[in-house]
């Protein structure tokens, strides 16, 4: 490990430590600082004191690195720096459970403020980390803004002035992370809000809610953004070089985000604030009454109505709180008006009052935020930031309270620095030569004394009855404190101040430990009752507005308290008397703040104002007693514990009294005399650098130890481990041996029963062998008797089977002999009745069996079905050939009943066609499966036969396209016939020109052949109108059918004359004069398909007619 050999020594601008500083002389000590400031060097120590001087400049040495190298380190060790002390009081905090306090003092702008929050944020940096506790460490910075932004002011010494006092408790687990905090607060400058001295500004948030806030914010809360608008605003100095109050403004919303508070109670802060500004607008103008007295009245309501607006208050309770006070007494209630100057103090002070307990309440929520929630015991790290030592032109009631409050840590300071050290000394037994040093408690008294104090002065004339004002007060100071050495008065009756023109008569001069102040007693009472009209209170309780209702409790009308409330004055008293309290128990660390300069400017020392503040704070004397005495003393018992490792004799126990080991302990290191002295209690060293020796030591040999220790406990633990494993192996070796012989046995016990059961195997087999042997004996021998027995059966049943065989024999031969007997008895009655009975019997079933086969049997309902069952015997065959006869009518019958009147005169037609060709002309069997279609040209739809169809008056039975055979040559000409009931008509196929109109009754006969061919010829009665060109010879295709109607219509005619249809092959036709011939030959194949008709001669036309199929 590296030995840090770097000292507060090394590279010493001027003397780091006052306590070094050869010669000593004031003269000297401020040459240091200077010298040290000049040098950025703002850090001094006097022992452990830092004395730190504003650089009014931002400085690079606070950097992470830096933290870094202050962390861990001891005090003397690097060179002065607000970190060492904060370090070591984080480290006696956390080390030795010392509850520590850091008390920041110094004049207004010496730098206390920035020094609370490096301390703060070092120590942040340096404590555990995790999650949980980074969010602690978060709200507690965070914390400083918010306060900062509400608390603080821009001042004529501080651009950023506290005007509040501030204690803040950090607590910490016994790892020192923290946990949580507390802050107090001290009477905050409320004066502030209604009015600001010359260059002076009201407090932050005023001037950064209107610069930062969005303008929907500022419509919200009905605010306008130029500052000019709000008179509470003091407008010479609104804007701070350096300040940017609208970025500012969005630190302040994120850090109150951060420190926990909800977005609702951020909104009603700001009206709150909101509120106080449009307070400060409202204006009172008098009004007489008929009294004489005057009464306020409010000037311009427009503002009030927007503030009643705000809060949600009724405008008009508001109104009436400005105009009169009802003041209660026993049981009484008066009720006063006010004048406009009383309204103006009322508004006044409503604004103080509202603006202070926002304040107080911001507190309280920030601390319910950052409130440890652990309950166990905790270390607390206090740190003091308190408004600083000031003397302003005018000063006042809280120039007076702030003083008193400095004067008090001044005393603190005094007491455990100073006195403290000398005394102890003095109880000690160390030889001392006494230090004479300035001791303010005097000054405390004069402030604070319960009988004839200045505070308990003011609270008596507060509290009296009868005409009580500031200069009663005065008077009364001027009575009772007028021997007192530190203060002063025009009307003292100590005659040295007479003639003194430097102190007004209205004013009183203390003479405090950092210098005189004079005060101006003009509203001292005023101030010290804090007084707020009850109806104002009760106006605000009133309000719908949950914050401000909260803010003013005395306002309930519940809880009227006539007493009054303590003043300001013992309020104060009470509060800094608790904290001084507090301090003494906690081991206190101080940083004294230095302000080099009155210009807020960097690199300019101004040494008589640094004197001053040298010697009021009483630094000097500090360095005086530290040079004088002991850097270092602690108690034998824990100085031996610490060191007692340093010397064989006292390590690791001395049994003697702790002091005799600690004169051991330093013999044996050979410290020098004079580096310490014994103490009745205590070791006290001179020198710190004795300390670092001692410590450096101590820190070697705790290496030593720590590696001792070490050693043996890595050999234990070794040890252990090798005794754990050494048992261990014994556990697995058994455990493992168990197991192998178990495994062994387990062979062992199936070999041994592999080799029993073959043993057994074969002996079974053995006894098997023989037991089949003597089985197989006894099964020959049982099977030949068998066999013995069976023939002997088998000879007995051949022979008993014989004998039964002859014994029927018998019977049967007796029975047919007995049957021959009884038939030859009786043959002649059997057959006289009994042959005709099985006949008819016989013939009934086969009847019976026929029909019953034949309903089962019968063939399909199709007239043309030719199946019949077969006929079964041959007797039937009448009956058989009757019955299949009778069948097929019947279903014949069947199958006519379905025919409708049309399909039956189809049939009809068809059947005359039978009787007319069947078996008579070949071309016929091709034609029964043609329908007759009649009208095959469709003539009365088709448009082109109109004219034809017209001419025509009967209905067309048939209309068809007939060849008219040319009697000449015999070929045809194509040639439309149309056949009605009563004509027979031939027209040009194209024109539909009638060729012929031929009426029926003049035809005698139509001649066909026997052939396939569709010929026919007309015949005609000779004589009659038709018949003048002779006899016409036609081809159809549709020959049979044409011929049928012309034979049906002749029929059916009324005169009943029948048409002839003659079938031969030969046939005369008339053609004009000549009978010509027609013969049909049997064509040959050459002539193809088709018939052909050629004139041989006169007398000859032939027809050949190919071979049908
Ligand atoms: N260490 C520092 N480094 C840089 N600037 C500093 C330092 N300390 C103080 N200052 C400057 O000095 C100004 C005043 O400091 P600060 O507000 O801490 O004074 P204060 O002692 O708290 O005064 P008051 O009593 O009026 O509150 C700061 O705003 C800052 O500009
Ligand atoms: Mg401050």
């Amino acid at each position: 490990m590296e030995v840090k050999t770097k000292s507060l020594l090394d590279n010493m601008i001027g003397v780091g430590d006052m306590v070094l500083l050869e010669p000593l002389s004031e003269d000297s000590f401020i040459e240091n600082l200077r010298k040290r400031f000049d040098h950025n060097e703002i850090y001094t120590y006097i022992g452990s004191v830092v004395i730190s001087v504003n650089p009014y400049k931002s400085m690079l040495i606070y950097t992470p690195e830096k933290v870094e190298e202050y962390r861990n380190r001891n005090f003397y060790e690097l060179s002065p720096h607000i970190y060492a002390l904060a370090d070591e009081a984080y480290r006696s905090l956390r080390d030795q459970d010392k509850d520590q306090c850091i008390l920041i003092t110094g004049e207004s702008g010496a730098g206390k403020t920035e020094a609370s929050k490096l301390v703060m944020s070092y120590v942040a940096a340096v404590c555990g980390k995790g999650q949980e506790v980074n969010k602690v460490k978060e709200q507690l910075l965070q914390s400083n803004p918010v306060l900062e932004a509400f608390g603080n002011a821009k001042t004529v010494r501080n651009d950023n002035s506290s005007r509040f006092g501030k204690y803040m408790d950090i607590e910490f687990d016994f790892k020192g992370d923290p946990l949580g905090g507390v802050i107090s607060n001290y009477l905050l400058e409320k004066s502030r809000v209604v009015k600001q001295p010359r260059g002076e500004r009201n407090f932050h948030i005023f001037y950064q809610l209107l610069s930062g806030a969005s303008d929907d914010t500022l419509k919200k809360l009905k605010l306008d953004r130029d500052f000019s608008k709000y008179n509470y605003l003091s407008l010479d100095s609104a804007v701070v070089n350096g300040l940017d109050d609208a970025a500012n403004f969005r630190t302040v919303r994120n850090a109150m985000q951060i420190v926990g508070f909800m977005e609702d109670e951020v909104q009603s802060v700001l009206e709150l604030v909101a509120a106080v500004l449009k307070l400060g607008n409202i204006e009172f103008k008098p009004e007489s009454r008929c009294n004489g007295t005057d009464e306020s009245r409010v000037k311009d309501k427009n503002d009030l109505k927007e503030m009643c607006e705000l809060l949600g208050i009724e405008q008009s309770v508001l109104e009436r709180a400005f105009s009169y006070r009802t003041v209660e007494a026993k049981m009484e209630k008066v009720s006063t008006t006010l004048n406009v100057a009383q309204a103006y103090y009322a508004r006044d002070a409503l604004a103080k009052n509202l603006y202070s307990r926002l304040f107080s309440w911001i507190v309280t929520r920030i601390n319910e935020s950052i409130k440890a929630q652990a309950k166990t015991r905790h270390k607390v790290m206090g740190v003091l930031d308190i408004y600083g030592f000031e003397i302003f032109e005018d000063n006042s009631f809280e120039q007076f309270i702030i003083n008193y409050c400095n004067e008090k840590l001044q005393q603190i300071f005094i007491e455990l620095t100073l006195r403290e050290e000398q005394e102890e000394y003095i109880r000690e037994g160390i030889e001392w030569t006494n230090i004479e040093y300035f001791n303010n408690a005097i000054i405390c008294d004069l402030i604070e004394n319960h009988q004839n104090g200045i505070l308990a002065m003011l609270d008596e004339e507060c509290l009296r009855p009868g005409t009580v004002t500031d200069e009663t007060f005065l008077d009364k100071l001027n009575t009772v404190c007028a021997e007192h050495q530190h203060f002063e008065s025009r009307l003292n009756k100590n005659s040295k101040f007479l003639n003194d023109h430097s102190l007004p008569h209205c004013c009183f001069r203390i003479q405090h430990y950092a210098g005189k102040v004079l005060y101006r007693v003009e509203g001292f009472v005023d101030k010290n009752n804090d007084l707020l009209y009850r109806d104002l209170s009760q106006a605000m309780y009133k309000a719908n507005h949950t914050l401000i209702k909260h803010l003013f409790p005395e306002g309930n009308p519940a809880k009227v308290n006539l007493k009054r409330p303590p003043t300001a004055g013992f309020q104060f008293k009470a509060s800094v008397g608790t904290l001084m309290r507090n301090l003494q128990t906690k081991n206190p660390n101080y940083i004294r703040c230095i302000k080099p300069n009155d210009k807020k400017a960097p690199h300019i020392f101004t040494e008589s104002l640094v004197c001053h503040q040298v010697r009021y704070l009483g630094l000097m004397e500090n360095v005086r007693v530290r040079r004088a005495g002991y850097a270092f003393r602690q108690a034998y018992e824990p100085c031996l514990e610490r060191y007692k490792m340093l010397c064989k004799r006292t390590w690791p126990h001395w049994r003697g009294p702790a002091r005799e080991g600690v004169e051991v302990l330093m013999a044996d290191l050979q410290v020098p005399a004079e580096e310490f002295s014994y103490g009745r209690s205590k070791i006290f060293i001179r020198n710190p650098r004795t300390l670092f020796f001692l410590e450096e030591r101590r820190r070697q040999c705790l290496q030593d130890l720590a590696t001792l220790i070490q050693k043996i406990y890595r050999g234990w633990k070794c040890r252990t481990h090798f005794l754990l494993l050494k048992k261990s192996q014994i556990v697995v070796a058994a455990w493992y041996r168990r197991y192998a012989q178990q495994k062994k046995y387990q062979k062992i016990k199936s070999a041994t029963t592999v080799v029993q059961s073959y043993t057994r195997g074969w002996q079974a087999r053995k006894l098997l062998r023989e037991l089949k042997h003597q089985k197989r004996c006894e099964e020959a021998a049982t099977t030949i008797a068998a066999y013995w027995h069976g023939t002997q059966a088998r000879m007995e049943l051949r022979r008993l089977k014989q004998e039964v065989r002859n014994k029927h024999a018998v019977t049967v031969i007796w029975a047919y002999w007995q049957g021959t007997k009884v038939r030859r008895e009786y043959r002649k009655f059997f057959r006289a009745n009994a042959g005709k009975k099985i006949y008819d019997f016989t013939i009934q079933r086969i009847m019976q069996k026929y029909f019953q086969g034949l309903k089962k049997t019968l063939p399909s309902m199709s007239p043309i079905d030719k199946n019949w069952p077969a006929r079964p015997y041959i007797f039937l065959d009448g009956v058989h050939m009757e019955l299949r006869r009778i069948f097929h009518l019947w279903r014949c019958k069947k199958y006519r009943s379905q025919f409708t009147d049309e399909k039956k005169a189809v049939y009809e037609e068809k059947l005359e066609a039978s009787e007319l060709f069947k078996d008579k002309k070949a071309l016929y069997a091709s034609s029964v499966s043609q329908p007759f279609k009649g009208d095959y040209l469709e003539i009365s739809k088709n448009p082109k036969y109109q004219k034809l169809n017209s001419s025509v008056d009967e209905k067309v039975l048939l209309a068809d396209v007939v060849n008219k055979i040319n009697r000449a040559n015999g070929k045809g000409t194509t040639r439309i016939l149309l056949l009605t009931k009563k004509n027979v008509v031939l027209a040009d196929q194209k024109t539909g020109q009638v060729k012929a109109n031929v009426a029926l009754p003049d035809l005698t006969s139509v001649s066909v052949s026997t052939q396939n061919d569709g010929f026919f010829a007309l015949r005609l009665k000779e004589g009659s109108a038709s018949a003048v060109k002779g006899d016409f010879l036609l081809s159809s295709e549709h020959l049979i059918e044409t011929i049928t109607k012309l034979h049906h219509i002749g029929s059916t005619a009324s005169d009943g004359e029948q048409l002839n249809v003659d079938i031969s092959d030969e046939f005369l036709v008339q053609f004009k004069h000549d009978k010509v011939c027609v013969k049909f030959i049997q064509g040959a194949p050459k002539n193809g398909n088709s018939v052909s008709c050629k004139r041989k001669n006169n007398r000859l036309l032939e027809v050949s007619v190919p071979a049908s199929a």
